[in-house]
């Protein structure tokens, strides 16, 4: 059967190396010719055999073998190929990576390819939190190489935890997303990338409620929906994520500690608290004013209320960006506008001191509030980024991916 694509496969230490079998027949499956490299640790786990059968390819094993060099050598190997993926990738080849070392076939590659590389790391938790493991990845990943997983569970040493090699076919759909999308930053929002591990992401979300009296009060249209699946997606690639909500109609997000809240006040208060963070995404519609003395009894009718006196709340975002002791070293806002989107979207960019403005249009003419789709533009101090209209949930993969790359570029 001929293929579409080549991918050349590492399969390296590990007991998940026996996953790279499954996963060669669904590469196969969205036509991905694959041919392998199996480390000296990988050969402990899987057969050359097995993976020759599989991939219907040789397998190449040892960089001084003469026979291999002949017939092709690495740099044609690494040239070969849409792209190289690493399967599982355990703790050994990925500080390789990082360090450049080469001193295998895989290694080799992996140091003279010019293809995108994926990894799908496997390995122990603790191996996976240790700050080695952490720097390694945040390095590689600024230098463009891509994480899929690794996932959370029970893992084959008996411990519980990240480090479990992604199920074969969400690797699978990864690549295929990329080999369709080359350009396109990756979009999977099944994926967890844990990219934002080790980082502490605060996020805003929903209307605020402004008492009038005990039954009534002042609010806006957000249904929470962007908030809730931005924080969604920062906690999917890893970071430990809080949702500061306010009311919605929305469940609360999986794996995420929420703090419900209703005013503008308490929305202030739960972000002071769980300050310092390494981000911030203010996406609540705060609203803007509160009534300055609410009734505590429910007012009537005939009580002829003319008029209601109004305080400005205070500006959340405004509070976070400003220069102070522990201000998150990003700070994210959202400007919804009516029109001259850009031009409003700046101006809050500079008067609220913020890192960065997701800007959309609302309004009659959208379906922004309550929709599930969103277009919008990301901007900062020196740039506009206009993203193609998506769903909210991708709109909050991709504005994670976009912290995670920021985070790993500010590291000192
Ligand atoms: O000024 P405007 O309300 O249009 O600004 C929108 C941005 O400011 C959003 O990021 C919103 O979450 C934030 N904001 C806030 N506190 C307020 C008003 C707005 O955090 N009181």
């Amino acid at each position: 059967m001929s293929h579409k694509y080549r991918i050349l496969l590492i399969v390296s230490g590990g007991i998940a190396a026996y996953k790279s079998l499954e996963l060669i027949r669904l590469l196969n499956a969205i036509s991905c010719d694959v041919t392998c490299i199996l480390t000296r640790g990988g050969k402990n786990f899987v057969t050359p055999l097995s993976l020759a059968s599989l991939s219907e390819n040789k397998v190449y094993e040892d960089l001084f073998s003469l026979n291999d060099e002949n017939e092709m050598g690495h740099i044609e190997l690494s040239k070969n190929c849409n792209l190289v993926l690493v399967a599982p990738g355990s703790a050994d080849i990925i500080a390789k990576m990082r360090a450049g070392i080469a001193d295998d076939l895989a290694t080799t590659v992996l140091l003279c390819t010019k293809k995108p590389i994926f990894v799908a790391p496997a390995m122990n938790v603790r191996m996976w939190e240790n700050a080695a493991t952490r720097d390694n990845l945040q390095e590689l990943t600024s230098r463009g190489v891509n994480f899929i997983g690794p996932d959370k569970g029970e893992m084959a040493c008996g411990e519980y935890g990240y480090g479990r090699l992604s199920e074969p076919n969400t690797i699978a759909n990864y690549i295929s997303d990329f080999l369709i999308s080359p350009q396109e930053p990756q979009i999977n929002t099944e994926v967890s990338s844990q990219l934002l591990f080790g980082k502490k992401a605060v996020v805003t979300s929903g209307p605020t409620h402004e008492a009038i009296d005990p039954v009534r009060y002042v609010t806006n249209h957000s249904s929470g929906q962007q908030g809730h699946a931005i924080a969604q997606a920062l906690s999917k690639h890893g970071a430990e994520t809080v949702l500061v909500s306010g009311p919605t109609n929305l469940p609360n997000p999986n794996n995420i500690k929420v703090v419900n809240v209703k005013t503008a006040i308490q929305m202030l208060d739960a972000c002071e608290k769980e300050m310092p963070a390494d981000v911030v995404v203010c996406a609540a519609a705060v609203t803007d004013w509160r009534i300055e003395a609410p009734s505590k009894q429910k007012l009537k009718k005939s009580e002829k209320v003319k008029s209601l006196k109004l305080s400005e709340n205070p500006d959340i975002l405004a509070h976070l960006g400003q220069k102070r002791k522990n201000r998150p070293p990003l700070v994210i806002g959202f400007a919804a506008e009516t029109e001259d989107v850009i031009k409003n979207a700046k101006k809050k960019l500079f008067e609220k001191s913020c890192d960065w403005v997701v800007a959309n249009k609302v309004g009659a003419d959208t379906n922004t509030f309550g929709g599930d789709r969103n277009k919008v533009q990301l901007i900062n101090k020196t740039k506009t980024e206009s993203w193609p209209e998506m769903s909210k949930a991708d709109v909050g993969n991709r504005l994670a991916i976009k912290v995670a790359e920021h985070l790993s570029d500010l590291k000192p």
